[in-house]
């Protein structure tokens, strides 16, 4: 099988490395490989109908900003100068318009591509239209990436807990607001948290989304449309943020034996994300940047799964398991 990365910053060069390191995995596992045959990002474009090394592109994109030496105008263009089966969708969230990212997966579904994503804002803005395109062309559209990076959620629910009812998942699924709030409890206030969080690259130059509770948001409406068959979209969230949480507010939870984290809470009834009190040592009281989410189900009662939320590699490992699925089905192990 041959794959096509769309967006060549960090998760896609990320899964380039990741494709070549596994080859032998591939192998053995399918008797064939995943051969990487096409990359683009916001300019350019490389493709080879046999095969890219990763090294290579990765080492031209470092050293020149660019990942090939083809310009386009036109994204299909450069999406239609080689063959593959499955596009990884990793350009920028835009949670405004779906961006590109949206364009990119209704034209591969369109044109018999499976598609594994880590974009949040495609499926946060149109999530029944493109599972129902995937459906409409027998295309898989696989998107663990989308909610808490490396911690597995979507196929935890899938396959572990495969016909469970599953009654509620509340959840930290933004590791900057974490990272600020531990440091809050460590008595900083939110602008100097929010600065280190910067220094640290964890936060954006523009942290509006994660502060807002924006990203947070979307993760909750993949969750509930993904979950709990729900046809929602981010104007469904009621969305708090965590800009008004001030030193009083966290010392005041501290002598009660609590800590604030803006929680994500999906249920049938319920899509919200806000500041909640959280008893100390409970799962989702959890510091630092790491995401969690607890998802309270039938049989089973409550599953605590976390892992990091953030990061090249770790966004990879949910990227890989989506493309194992794909080929799986395709090929079958
Ligand atoms: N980073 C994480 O830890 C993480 C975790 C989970 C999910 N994600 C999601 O994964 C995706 C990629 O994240 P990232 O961290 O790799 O971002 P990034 O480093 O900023 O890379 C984004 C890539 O997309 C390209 N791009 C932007 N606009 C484009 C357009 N209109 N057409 C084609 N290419 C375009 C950029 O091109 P240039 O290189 O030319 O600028 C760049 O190569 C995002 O949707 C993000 O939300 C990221």
């Amino acid at each position: 099988m041959r794959a096509f990365i769309c967006g060549f910053g960090t998760i896609g060069q990320s899964v380039a490395r990741v494709i070549k390191e596994k080859q032998d995995f591939f192998s053995k596992r399918y008797g064939e490989t995943l051969t990487l045959v096409g990359a683009l990002d916001s300019k350019t474009y490389i493709s080879d109908p046999n095969g890219l090394d990763a090294d290579a592109i990765i080492k031209a994109k470092k050293e020149t900003g660019k990942v090939g030496n083809k310009d386009y105008k036109d994204i299909k263009d450069a999406l239609e100068s080689v063959d593959f089966e499955i596009l990884i969708e990793v350009t920028s969230t835009n949670i405004e318009t779906g961006g590109a990212g949206l364009e990119n997966i209704r034209y591969a579904l369109e044109n018999g591509k499976d598609v594994v994503t880590a974009n949040k804002g495609p499926l946060a803005l149109k999530f029944k239209e493109l599972t129902d395109l995937a459906d409409k062309h027998d295309r898989y559209l696989l998107f663990e990436g989308t909610v808490g990076g490396a911690m597995p959620i979507i196929n935890l629910n899938k396959y572990d807990l495969a016909g469970q009812k599953i009654k509620s998942i509340r959840g930290i699924f933004n590791g900057t607001c974490n990272y600020i709030l531990t440091k809050m409890d460590d008595g900083q206030p939110f602008e100097q948290a929010l600065k280190e969080a910067q220094q640290q690259g964890y936060a954006e130059t523009d942290p509006t989304n994660d502060v807002e509770g924006y990203d947070s948001a979307c993760k909750v409406v993949i969750l509930a449309n993904s979950i709990f068959g729900r046809n929602a979209t981010l104007d469904d969230v009621e969305i708090t943020g965590i800009t008004s949480i001030n030193s009083d507010a966290v010392a005041l939870a501290q002598n009660n034996g609590m800590v604030i984290r803006l929680i994500g809470e999906v249920s049938p009834t319920k899509l919200e994300v806000a500041p909640r009190l959280i008893p100390r040592g409970h799962p989702l009281s959890l510091p630092g940047t790491l995401n969690t989410a607890e998802i309270i189900t039938e049989y089973a009662g409550p599953i605590t799964v976390s892992g990091v939320g953030a990061g090249g590699l770790e966004t990879a490992s949910a990227i890989l398991s989506d493309i194992i699925d794909i080929m799986d089905e395709r090929i079958g192990d």
